[in-house]
């Protein structure tokens, strides 16, 4: 969900103003990507090094994320979306891990597409995390493999990344699901988050749908 800031600057705007705009298409593309054919869609809000920005920056999107955990159950249950949160809930406030699991747990009998939430979501720090959980679970040595370390990622029982887009014209992945990008196809735009909408996101499938991928094969 990059660009929100710039979308917003190039208008004169504070930056905040883009954060809202961008919350729009997040509300549309939950509307219509479960028509797309899209069974897991992950939206990367937050990251773990996000809480380096100004703090009237970050208060500012804490209070959006609380409004949409507060909101947006009606869109979920009127789609059978099933919200899960992808990150660590350290750093959070009391309230918003108590609505992060609130929605979860309103939603989590939705068998529509699952939408992914990577707020406070760091990949490194995930992967730390999941390699700490196999020596917590007495793992020896040669147990260590990729099915054990895959199902000790908040990503556990999660298909890997088909489709990755970047908005906003960056070619970095940001510490964004190293792990389950391995075989991703990316698809760089430099649309603007606020813009992305659905006829972008359907350009991106598109273009995604005339990819021949190997998965390192032939
Ligand atoms: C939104 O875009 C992503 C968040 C971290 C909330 P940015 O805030 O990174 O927007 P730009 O990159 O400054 O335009
Ligand atoms: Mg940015």
């Amino acid at each position: 969900m990059d660009g929100n800031g710039r979308w917003a600057t190039q208008r004169g705007w504070p930056r905040v103003r883009g954060h809202k705009e961008g919350l729009k298409s997040v509300e549309e593309l939950l509307e219509t990507a479960p028509d797309l054919g899209i069974k897991h869609f992950t939206l990367f809000a937050f990251s773990t090094e996000n809480w380096k920005r100004p703090k009237a920056e970050v208060s500012a999107l804490m209070t959006l994320f609380r409004f949409y955990l507060r909101n947006f159950l009606s869109q979920l249950k009127a789609k059978r979306v099933r919200f899960h949160h992808l990150g660590s809930l350290d750093g959070f406030s009391a309230s918003i891990r108590k609505d992060i699991k609130a929605l979860e747990a309103a939603t989590a009998d939705h068998e529509g597409m699952v939408f992914h939430l990577a707020a406070n979501y760091g990949s490194r720090l995930e992967l730390v995390q999941a390699t700490r959980r196999c020596l917590a679970d007495g793992l020896k040595m040669d147990e260590i493999n990729e099915e054990a370390i895959s199902t000790r990622l908040w990503t556990a029982g999660v298909p890997d990344v088909d489709l990755l887009i970047r908005t906003s014209g960056e070619m970095r992945i940001s510490n964004f699901l190293l792990w389950q990008s391995a075989y991703a196809e990316f698809y760089i735009t430099d649309c603007l988050w606020p813009d992305f909408r659905t006829p972008q996101l359907k350009q991106a499938l598109d273009e995604y749908s005339r990819r021949e991928r190997r998965f390192g094969g032939l």
